[in-house]
């Protein structure tokens, strides 16, 4: 797959009459959450084995501590980058209909994004394994593990892990999404885990345009990719944004 430039990428934008954003943990990058694999990533720190749902009912209090480590000590520090802003902008503009996101950090929604489909859910809320009741993750008390609910049981972070279905109305309006899309424009992903990694497949097999910006080469690059820009999101974005407004 050759590498395509800024201009490309901003003529297929206003080509689109129906973009969507499917994004990966590559755009919170620069806001300063480490993704998951490639150097520096989570899982040569961490063995994901911790997001397993069978090892968390196992024992919720010893997979908590790693989850607290990984997902909560920095929970609400990092703020969105201009990745996240331009989304913003575009969805606001009406360029894009909606942000189709695999991560869980509410950064999307924090620069501004309405339509955003947690893919994997959230870390904002978490949710009791006994009564089902949510709370706000800013509410819970992470000083002793496992947190518990006011009715005892031991709550669970409001994100998919790994053995764990995908939330059914996420599931079905990325799929929706997909099929109708004229444009996915994927943003720092390895697309790696499925079935989030189909969408941009579904789409691409209904006819869409993929453009793909990412500054290493992922499994869709030299597959399903038409337009790569080898740029970091934070810097890439914008640029495509300066020339939109040419
Ligand atoms: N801008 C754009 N992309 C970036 C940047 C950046 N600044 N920095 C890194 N990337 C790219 C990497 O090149 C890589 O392709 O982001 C991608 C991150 O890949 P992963 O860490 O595998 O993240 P992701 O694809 O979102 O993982 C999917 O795996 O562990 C599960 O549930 C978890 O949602 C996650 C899923």
């Amino acid at each position: 797959m050759a590498v395509s430039n800024i201009k490309e990428a901003a003529e297929a934008i206003k080509r689109s009459k129906f973009a969507v954003a499917f994004t990966g943990a590559g755009v919170s990058v620069e806001s300063g959450i480490p993704a998951f694999r490639g150097e520096g990533g989570l899982w040569q720190k961490y063995d994901s084995n911790v997001l397993s749902l069978s090892t968390f009912y196992r024992n919720p209090a010893k997979a908590w501590v790693d989850i607290k480590k990984i997902f909560y000590d920095f929970f609400g520090q990092a703020s969105p980058n201009p990745a996240h802003k331009v989304l913003a902008q575009w969805e606001n503009n009406g360029i894009i209909h909606a942000v189709i996101t695999q991560n869980i950090d509410n950064l999307h929604q924090e620069a501004g994004s309405k339509q955003v489909i947690e893919f994997h859910g959230t870390c904002s809320n978490m949710v009791c394994i006994s009564c089902g009741k949510k709370h706000r993750s800013s509410s819970v008390n992470l000083n002793d593990l496992p947190p518990r609910c006011s009715c005892g049981g031991v709550l669970k972070p409001d994100f998919v892990f790994f053995e764990e279905g995908i939330p059914e109305d996420a599931y079905k309006k990325s799929f929706d999404f997909a099929e109708k899309a004229d444009l996915v424009v994927i943003i720092g992903t390895t697309g790696e885990v499925s079935p989030a990694n189909y969408i941009p497949q579904i789409a691409k097999r209904h006819g869409a345009t993929i453009l793909e910006i990412n500054p290493k080469p992922s499994l869709y690059t030299s597959s399903i990719t038409d337009i790569y820009i080898c740029e970091k999101a934070g810097k890439a974005l914008p640029e495509i944004q300066k020339e939109l407004e040419l």
